[in-house]
């Protein structure tokens, strides 16, 4: 099998995709270079997939051990982070240690942090189990935990050493998790490449059924957009900011609700719309295409709209707050046209409150 390859000089690594890649006994987890290992995972995705891969890495001669955490965004925090460094620390577990992140971007994210903190630095590698982790968190490098005044506002960027993503994961995800990570994937859509887009607006009812070659397509485009993006810009210099598409809007809903609240890829969904009447009110992209974009949004259950309750100042109060604010202006990325996108900081308040209000 052919992985996917980010491209980052000598910290590039492969990204494998393929339905039931443990199974596969001509498979070995080459990137796995030292032979202790630590599983990190959460007490939903463990019970389903720990064994599978303990054994296969154990059938390898590697030393595996599982540390678990609890599930859910709301552990995504530093308390989480020193419970991990402290079972790392008790075993010991020295610097030639491999942590395997199995789980969502939970677990990624916060895996991916521990891995770049502990002893200055451990390998890690991720293999997602949620559509939203598979198509986006995994890749790129980017690990955090929240702050309770900022979501992803602790993290470094700390690339993985490779990414294995087995599609069946998917099929015991709930259709919520499943929709979410749907956001992310017509995001792709919207913001770099409108072939996909209409692939995803012909297909969309194969998707919802999770047939295996049309999930195969939707990952593996995915991933080969941002590994693209992340080549070019591995610290979102600039085009990798466009991936924020609905971001701005959606950690907004995300942290005024109480992390957790609304999945992650529900707000960004919201946001989508948001940033997409924004643009269509400063001329940008047409009534049609955002009514396209809405359609497809809904049609796998996402919200167009965001909380009824929300006022302007709420959102506009965690705004400012975001990592995209420089120097005091906030940056919003607003497609130009189904399949670009662009960002913009002169955003009036006037235009705030018409989008919102
Ligand atoms: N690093 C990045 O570039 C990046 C990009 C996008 C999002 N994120 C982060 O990712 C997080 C969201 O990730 P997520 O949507 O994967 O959420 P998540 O990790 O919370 O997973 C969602 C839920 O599904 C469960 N689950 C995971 N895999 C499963 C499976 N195969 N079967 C059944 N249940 C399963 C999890 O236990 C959890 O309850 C957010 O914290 C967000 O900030 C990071
Ligand atoms: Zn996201």
């Amino acid at each position: 099998m052919n992985p996917i390859v980010v491209d980052l000089g000598n910290r590039s690594y492969p990204i494998y995709i393929e339905a039931g890649i443990f199974h596969n006994t001509g498979f070995s987890f080459t990137e796995v270079k030292h032979d202790n290992v630590v599983v990190l995972t959460n007490t939903t995705v463990g019970p389903l997939y720990q064994e599978t891969i303990v054994r296969k890495l154990s059938a390898l001669g590697k030393s595996v051990s599982v540390i678990t955490i609890d599930d859910g965004e709301q552990y995504k925090h530093l308390q989480t982070f020193e419970y991990i460094m402290g079972k790392l620390l008790e075993k010991p577990m020295g610097r030639d240690t491999v942590l395997v992140a199995l789980g969502g971007g939970v677990v990624g994210d916060i895996g991916g942090f521990v891995s770049a903190c502990y002893q200055r630095g451990i390998d890690f590698v991720q293999v997602p189990t949620t559509l939203l982790s598979q198509v986006d968190s995994s890749v790129g490098g980017k690990t955090a935990v929240n702050h309770a005044l900022g979501k992803n506002m602790i993290g470094a960027f700390y690339q993985p050493k490779a990414v294995f993503i087995d599609t069946d994961t998917l099929n015991s995800l709930p259709d919520n998790e499943f929709s979410a990570g749907m956001a992310e994937v017509i995001k792709y859509g919207i913001i770099y490449d409108l072939a996909f887009f209409e692939w995803l607006k012909e297909n969309k009812a194969s998707i919802r059924a999770k047939s295996p070659p049309h999930i195969a397509h939707v990952v593996t485009r995915c991933c080969q957009i941002k590994a693209e993006i992340v080549k070019e810009d591995e610290k979102e210099k600039g085009i990798r900011a466009l991936l924020n598409l609905g971001h701005t809007f959606g950690h907004a809903i995300e942290a005024e609700q109480g992390y957790g609240k609304w999945l992650h890829g529900e707000a960004v969904s919201a946001g989508m719309v948001f940033a997409s009447v924004l643009s269509n009110m400063r001329g940008g992209i047409s009534l049609t295409e955002l009514e396209e974009i809405k359609d497809l949004l809904s049609f796998f259950n996402l919200p167009v709209s965001g909380p009824k309750e929300m006022t302007v100042g709420q959102y506009v109060k965690h705004m400012k707050r975001d990592k995209k604010v420089e120097h005091g202006h906030m940056r919003f990325i607003i497609p130009t046209t189904i399949g670009h996108a662009e960002i913009v900081n002169d955003v009036k308040d006037t235009e705030l409150q018409a989008v919102l209000g």
